[in-house]
């Protein structure tokens, strides 16, 4: 059942010292999933998965895999080994030595060993590589080698602390397309810590955005990116435009809002999941793609005029600093790189469609 709950988080404390570290963290992880943990340096990502693991303790709550609380087992117990980028494989072991680690520690009788690395080796595809070195391979097959590791041990979760940051950007992305590959062929389900946010939309089922030991939000990569909850996940998954707002009309999910400053204040009509009411102030989100310069708009649609500053080449696209007349800076970027270039006077403008509201102001 692709619904059912695998990781159950109830209320998690963690503290080292005076650190409050992790706090209230109430999460749920379905069976099969790809989940990513999202979020800068410092935020308590490395702190929940070994948690999790059972490499530490938490202070308060509870943790439940598979319905069984295990709080108090230790990590050989529960059965969730972790991927970490430090050691991602031994350097002076084989292939079949690095994979045959987990059970060798446990003991396992020969014959066994022998049977389970071949189907782990097997099920990632290195069949035959069993007497390489580490060294010997390319980065997209160590990291195979990872993650036949993991499953040998025919754990119910698969924990991978940043397991690519070593890696060099194109081989970090083919990388990316296999261990995504290898955890939907084989049903894994994977929690995938990284602080990289397109690695994050680009992998993830579910994504999980910490915010200094808070879980902000936890959504599909569409929803963390188009319908960000709060300003912190708007701002720290890729670039947003914010705009203060006030609710000036409440009809169903359609607001009327108010936004500018005095003396130079626009109206439009934005739609919302929100509960807000009149004189409430909001905040618009506006990504800079759904921005555009001197298009025809509608009446009820954000538009303002504005002083284009700077524009940057991007490759694929052009990066435009644009100044309002309240002065402040919106970042447009143009699409029809070599098309068209604009300059001077402009107006920006955004369908109603496009506009994000938050609450948290
Ligand atoms: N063993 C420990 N003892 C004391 N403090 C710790 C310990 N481990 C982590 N911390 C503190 O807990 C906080 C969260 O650390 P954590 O390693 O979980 O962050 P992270 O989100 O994984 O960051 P990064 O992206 O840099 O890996 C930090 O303030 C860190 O200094
Ligand atoms: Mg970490």
């Amino acid at each position: 059942m692709s619904s059912q709950v695998l990781l159950d988080l109830k209320n998690v404390n963690k503290v080292f010292g005076d650190n409050h570290v992790l706090k209230q963290i109430d999460l749920q992880i379905e069976k099969g999933k790809f989940i990513t943990f999202l979020g800068p340096s410092g935020c308590g990502k490395t702190t929940l998965l070994r948690s999790i693991a059972g490499f530490y303790t938490i202070d308060e709550g509870e943790i439940r895999i598979d319905g069984k609380v295990v709080n108090d087992l230790p990590p050989y117990k529960r059965g969730t080994p972790m991927v970490f980028q430090e050691y991602a494989l031994f350097p002076h072991m084989t292939v079949f030595n690095n994979v045959a680690y987990g059970l060798d520690v446990q003991k396992r009788p020969e014959e066994e060993v022998q049977k389970r690395v071949a189907e782990a080796l097997a099920k990632v595809k290195l069949t035959g590589l069993e007497e390489r070195y580490p060294h010997e391979m390319s980065g997209g097959q160590q990291q195979r080698v990872a993650m036949a590791r993991a499953l040998v041990m025919n754990s119910p979760i698969i924990l991978l602390d940043e397991p690519l940051s070593n890696l060099d950007a194109k081989l970090r992305e083919e990388v990316r397309v296999e261990l995504r590959m290898i955890q939907q062929e084989l049903g894994l389900t994977v929690i995938y810590v990284t602080h990289d946010q397109l690695e994050a939309l680009s992998m993830s089922d579910n994504i999980v955005v910490f915010n200094k030991g808070r879980i902000d939000q936890y959504g599909t990569p569409h929803d963390i990116y188009f319908k960000p909850k709060t300003s912190y996940v708007a701002d720290f998954i890729g670039t947003t435009n914010f705009a203060d707002a006030v609710v000036r009309k409440v009809d169903g999910k359609k607001l009327t809002i108010e936004y500018g400053i005095s003396g130079h204040t626009h109206t439009g009509v934005v739609t919302t999941d929100e509960t807000v009411s009149v004189g409430e102030k909001v905040n618009l989100c506006i990504r800079p793609e759904s921005l555009r310069i001197n298009a025809p708009h509608g009446e009820n649609d954000f538009a303002l005029t504005g002083v284009v500053k700077s524009s940057m080449f991007q490759g694929e696209k052009e990066r435009y600093f644009i100044q309002s007349e309240d002065n402040k800076e919106w970042i447009v970027d143009v699409y029809d790189v070599g098309q068209t270039h604009y300059e001077g006077e402009v107006t920006l403008s955004a369908s109603s469609e496009k506009i994000h509201v938050i609450k948290d102001i």
